[in-house]
């Protein structure tokens, strides 16, 4: 894809906050769509109050000489050899848009709000312009939007079931009476952005018309002229043939359009996922983010499903990751109703570690605060959002059920979780950092969830951690020696940027 976007890398965009709300119809409900065959983005962040700054230092090189990778029982590629691939390409093979150069932000309805088009009998719930717009609303007034949550992503079920005179996409009228293009104002009004969902083939997923290869080009100028910042483009009812020449061409047309329009490819989902099939090599020059595996569901053994896949194939796909292409494991279901909080803010950090889209699914007018609360954590968003752009690896499972997680981060510092895949009790965990791969003696810990600084750590001390069963704790960890340095980079200068997520300074 060739770049003629490249210059929003730096741009800077500007809310425009408390303007007057636009005027919302109520939209009526419709047949239902045909049944579906089973299937098995944030541009730069614009603002000031991004993360990116505390993290600037970044010294890539140092990595191999901070951790000279001597010992642990490892999964797969021992870390010395992931560092050292990694580090040659950082920075290569990115889908040269300019966008989501770290993991995108933000909500999409599938998950939640699945095909309800019934606005008759649930106005609430239905998939029409009104739940995007409310969505939108809470973004900006609740807090999220700051912390980076700013795509609102429509997905299936949106479109009339025909395109118009024309032959182009249009929303089901009653359900979106103001058209796209007002919804997408309504978000860039609100410093947000919108996202849209199609679909390789005859029809989406949901049987509504698809975008079959002779209207790519048609759909790609469509979405640009209705100012939207997404695709999502699925891949049910097209083949693989299709899938090869399709995914590719929407990838050009899309730019060719010339706004910028992060592109989420569903392809090597419906190939299985792994090569020879999927090529990481292609979709990272082609898409921004992509779905390797199957749907998340509202339960804990679904998020378990998809965790097993995503770390049983790190060595396949930890290496696609980087800024601007990212693997996606589906959406968060952290606020529904299949997860604890200890599951919660385990599917929150092993989504960190993986450096993961995080689009939450779920009602942001009714969310509890304990899933908030989970959601909003500075230090696990911070993680996810590294400007590095390095997706972290499984060091250990461990026979007791106790899995452990390295993540490399800028300026030095990474990442520990310690997960455990118990069902009894607290686990008491002993290890130490050495024993992690640290080597550089003393390490200043900061504990994510629970939010406050440990004692500094010796790398060749034993030291226990309690883990709860099927939760998560959570560890940034950084040298010592750089205490100095961080107290200039998270010193009381940044505190104005809206986030405090700030290792400490005082130890
Ligand atoms: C597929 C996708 C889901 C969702 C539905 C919509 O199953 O994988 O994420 O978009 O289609 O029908």
């Amino acid at each position: 894809m060739t770049c003629p976007h490249s210059h929003v890398t730096t741009a800077t965009f500007q809310f425009v906050i408390g303007k007057s709300v636009e005027r919302r119809t109520q939209g009526t409900g419709e047949k239902s769509p045909r049944s579906r065959k089973p299937a098995h983005t944030r541009s730069t962040r614009g603002w000031e109050g991004t993360l990116e700054h505390r993290w600037s230092n970044l010294q890539p090189g140092s990595f191999s000489d901070r951790y000279a990778f001597c010992c642990g029982e490892t999964v797969g590629m021992t870390p010395v050899v992931v560092v050292f691939v990694l580090a040659l390409s950082v920075g290569t093979l990115a889908l040269d848009n300019g966008l989501m150069r770290t993991p995108p932000m933000g909500w999409l309805a599938w998950e939640r709000f699945r095909c309800d088009i019934d606005c008759d009998h649930d106005p609430k719930n239905c998939i029409s312009e009104n739940l995007f717009m409310d969505m939108a609303d809470r973004l900006a007034e609740d807090g999220w939007r700051e912390l980076g949550y700013v795509y609102v992503n429509i997905d299936d079920c949106w479109s009339s079931m025909q395109r118009d005179a024309n032959g182009r996409l249009q929303p089901d009228p009653k359900r979106f009476p103001g058209g796209i293009p007002r919804l997408a104002r309504y978000m860039h009004d609100r410093g947000l952005k919108l996202g849209i969902y199609g679909d390789l083939g005859t029809h989406t997923c949901g049987g509504y018309p698809g975008t079959t290869l002779d209207k790519i080009k048609t759909d790609a100028q469509t979405f640009a002229d209705w100012g939207i910042d997404m695709l999502k483009l699925d891949g049910c009812y097209s083949n693989a043939t299709d899938q090869e020449q399709g995914y590719p061409l929407m990838s050009k047309a899309l730019n060719a359009t010339g706004r910028p329009i992060a592109y989420s490819c569903s392809w090597p989902a419906y190939q299985g996922g792994l090569p020879p099939k999927v090529n990481y090599t292609l979709l990272g020059e082609i898409c921004n983010l992509w779905r390797n595996y199957g749907d998340i569901q509202d339960s804990w053994s679904s998020v378990l499903n998809i965790y097993d896949w995503f770390f049983n194939n790190q060595d396949i796909v930890q290496p696609a990751a980087g800024p601007g292409r990212w693997n996606d494991p589906d959406m968060l279901i952290i606020g529904d109703y299949g997860l604890s909080v200890a599951q919660s803010q385990a599917q929150m950090a092993l989504w960190a570690i993986m450096a993961a889209p995080l689009f939450m699914s779920n009602d942001l007018r009714s969310i509890d605060s304990r899933s908030r609360t989970v959601l909003q954590n500075k230090g696990v968003i911070a993680i996810n959002q590294d400007p590095l752009g390095i997706q972290g690896r499984r060091l250990i499972k461990e026979k007791s059920g106790i899995e452990v997680f390295w993540r490399p981060l800028s300026d030095d510092a990474s990442t520990l979780v310690f997960f455990s895949r118990r069902e009894d009790m607290p686990y008491r965990y002993q290890t130490s950092l050495k024993k992690l791969n640290y080597t550089a003696g003393v390490y200043q810990i900061y504990d994510v969830y629970q939010e406050k600084p440990l004692p500094s750590l010796k790398d060749s001390t034993d030291f226990v951690v309690s883990v709860n069963p099927s939760g998560v704790v959570m560890w940034y960890v950084y040298p010592a020696k750089q205490m100095r340095r961080d107290a200039k980079l998270y010193g009381p200068a940044h505190h104005h940027r809206g986030n405090n997520f700030a290792p400490p300074t005082h130890l």
